[in-house]
């Protein structure tokens, strides 16, 4: 059964439809990704989701009810959490306050507990506790974003292009630690450019183009058609030898 059930969902900034129709579900322990290009619509639909715009139609249900237009701060204590395109850090405090910034109002016991194991997943973010945000690398911030969305013990947890400016390293290792979470049992729904970087820990995946989910099933098939369709660029794989 689906934990996030997304029908006939649109959104529309005035006259601009930026999502039209869009229908989508995630399932506990499945990784969704939702791929598209530049202005494809992802950001809006991920956005309503969470809670931080409105939708013009259609409806979403999390854990069997309906949260269609419920705020996003609503949304964070019922278990869903959005880690935005920009990280939304706060620079000028530590990781550590940030992370506690992320535990709502959990008792500090549960608090110290959901750190400890927060750590095992981020060691390097264990390491640096007493650093301010703003100091710490991008993939350090990106780290920090998802573990503080992590704390309070979600049971889904929405991304938008965590890869963003990341070196590929990085992005791998992101990438499989989104996949331990799974593991775990976690509904991860990650919107993603990079659908090379995505798509090998994805359990199913979607294509976005021009507000409308144009392809979607298992991630081998749809890799096949990206990289007929050219979504997937020039792969160094390829069999073509020219640039
Ligand atoms: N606040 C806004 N006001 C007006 N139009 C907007 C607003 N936000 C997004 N749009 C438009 O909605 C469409 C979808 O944008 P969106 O940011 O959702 O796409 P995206 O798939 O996330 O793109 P990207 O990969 O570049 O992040 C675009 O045409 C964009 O210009
Ligand atoms: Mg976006």
């Amino acid at each position: 059964m689906s934990l996030l059930e997304v029908s006939d969902l649109s959104v529309s900034y005035g006259s601009v439809v930026a999502v039209r129709r869009v229908g989508l579900s995630v399932a506990k322990g499945e990784l969704l990704a939702l791929l598209g290009p530049n202005g494809a619509g992802k950001t809006s639909l991920l956005s309503a989701i969470a809670g931080l715009i409105a939708p013009t139609e259609g409806s979403i249900r999390f854990r069997d009810k309906d949260i269609t237009g419920v705020a996003a701060h609503r949304l964070a204590p019922r278990g869903l959490r959005l880690v935005p395109e920009s990280r939304a850090l706060f620079p000028h405090m530590t990781t550590a306050e940030n992370l506690r910034l992320g535990a709502g109002r959990m008792a500090r016991d549960d608090f110290d507990k959901s750190l400890e194991s927060i750590i095992e997943t981020f060691p390097v973010l264990g390491e640096r506790q007493r650093q301010l945000a703003g100091t710490l690398s991008g993939g350090e911030q990106q780290m920090l974003s998802i573990a503080r969305a992590l704390i309070a013990g979600p049971d889904l947890l929405i991304l938008d292009e965590p890869s963003m400016g990341l070196a590929p390293i990085v992005v791998s290792e992101i990438m499989a630690t989104l996949a331990q979470l799974r593991d775990q049992g976690l509904a991860v729904l990650v919107a993603e450019q990079n659908a090379r970087a995505v798509l090998p820990v994805a359990d199913s995946a979607a294509l976005m183009v021009r507000g409308s989910i144009t392809l979607s099933g298992a991630p081998d098939t749809l890799e096949e058609r990206l990289s007929a369709d050219g979504y997937l660029g020039t792969s160094s794989s390829s069999d073509s030898d020219s640039g």
